[in-house]
């Protein structure tokens, strides 16, 4: 059974989805652990829970270690492996060393690490990080210059009034800190004009701070996901012959607008008599235009360009008849292509012909019967 679920070519995604359900179950036991009023027959289910989630992460390890991981010979050095190898060791080595069951339990926390396995999420936060630390750095440069600015100011207007708060300037930071980053505590309030008027600057400083942060963040997020889009719709844009025709300058146009997607066995792509607003290439598998003599597409080819070239409804249904990768490209994108490529407008266009003849041959066919 072990051998025939390994050999699965997903094996290791169905791992990752299994060991992120049994994590969300341990943070769920471990912070009920942390309850006092559950009853002892409730924590003997809950030390049954972690122990059993725990056995299966080293069960996972185990596969993972001795089974054809992705990550190769070197899974135990990876990330990945590491993350692995501590969700093990952490409650092992909390228990070996004597600890309270509860203290083991709040160890199982590093389950979290879990959540992060089979998604690229934490390696685009360090590349977007890695991208933007000049920017990032540069306002935390001027987080830090309000931060102690609005500290010494508080500690000068405030020093007399509320001395324990306010009387140095290290003690007036907490103060800054909680203000500048809106959190405001309320444990220290200036109460002069002048202290509570410098509050009011430091909080509207600090949401223009966390705004800029914000900003830099978003907008290198949105770059990087342009970018692996890009790169992986390059990829694909490689395996359409008709894209061959393009020069480099309207290949990479081209690249940037189309749009990668996947449609699963027997999903309609699109439907007959339905308004076409794209055009649909081909990357990988198989998809059957059901005309009355039934035709089959396969890697390379094109469709749903007559309803963008005639502006008429679509002339039939296009069914995946297996899994299909598909790049899509939209009217308006396809009107820029084909006004810059006159070599790929032609091609598209004598394609469309020939399909049109046939259709109307066979719609002719269909009246004489
Ligand atoms: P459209 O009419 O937009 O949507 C359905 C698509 O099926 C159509 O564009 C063509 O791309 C495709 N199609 C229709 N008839 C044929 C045919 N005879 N051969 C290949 N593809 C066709």
């Amino acid at each position: 059974m072990i051998r025939s679920f390994i050999q699965n070519p997903n094996y290791e995604a169905t791992l990752d989805r299994i060991g992120k359900i049994f994590a969300a179950i341990g943070i769920v036991a471990l912070s009920a652990a942390t309850i006092d009023q559950i009853g002892p027959e409730g924590k003997i289910v809950i030390a049954i829970v972690l122990v059993s989630i725990w056995v299966t992460f080293c069960l996972e390890f185990l596969l993972r270690l001795f089974a054809r991981s992705k990550d190769g010979p070197r899974y135990p050095l990876s990330i990945a492996g590491a993350c692995d190898a501590m969700a093990v060791a952490f409650p092992a080595i909390g228990f070996t060393a004597g600890l309270d069951w509860r203290d083991v339990a709040l160890l199982c926390g590093i389950w979290a690490v879990k959540f992060a396995r089979g998604t690229n999420a934490l390696t685009l936060l360090q590349r977007v990080l890695v991208n933007e630390s000049r920017h990032l750095i540069g306002v935390m440069w001027i987080f830090i210059m309000v931060l102690f600015g609005a500290a010494l100011l508080a500690h000068v207007l405030e020093r007399e009034t509320l001395p324990e708060a306010f009387g140095s300037v290290p003690v007036a930071l907490w103060w800054a800190v909680t203000t500048l980053t809106t959190t405001g505590y309320g444990d220290a309030v200036p109460t002069s004009f002048g202290g509570r008027l410098l509050s009011g600057v430091v909080m509207t400083a600090g949401i223009g701070v966390f705004a800029l942060w914000a900003g830099i963040l978003a907008a290198g997020f949105a770059k990087e996901v342009r970018r692996n889009e890009f790169l992986r719709n390059w990829e694909l844009v490689a395996r359409v012959p008709l894209f061959a025709k393009l020069g480099a300058k309207e290949l990479a146009d081209i690249v940037g607008v189309l749009r990668a997607r996947r449609s699963s066995a027997g999903s309609i792509i699109c439907r007959e008599g339905d308004p076409g607003e794209q055009m649909y290439f081909i990357v990988e598998g198989e998809a059957l235009v059901s005309t009355v003599q039934p035709i089959r597409l396969g890697p390379g080819e094109h469709f749903g360009e007559l309803a963008l070239i005639t502006g008429k409804p679509r002339t039939a249904t296009v069914i995946a008849t297996t899994a299909v990768s598909l790049l899509v490209l939209d009217i308006s994108d396809y009107r820029v292509l084909v006004a810059h490529s006159p070599e790929m407008s032609s091609a598209i266009n004598s394609e469309a012909n020939r399909r049109l003849a046939a259709l109307g041959a066979s719609s002719t066919t269909d009246q004489n019967r």
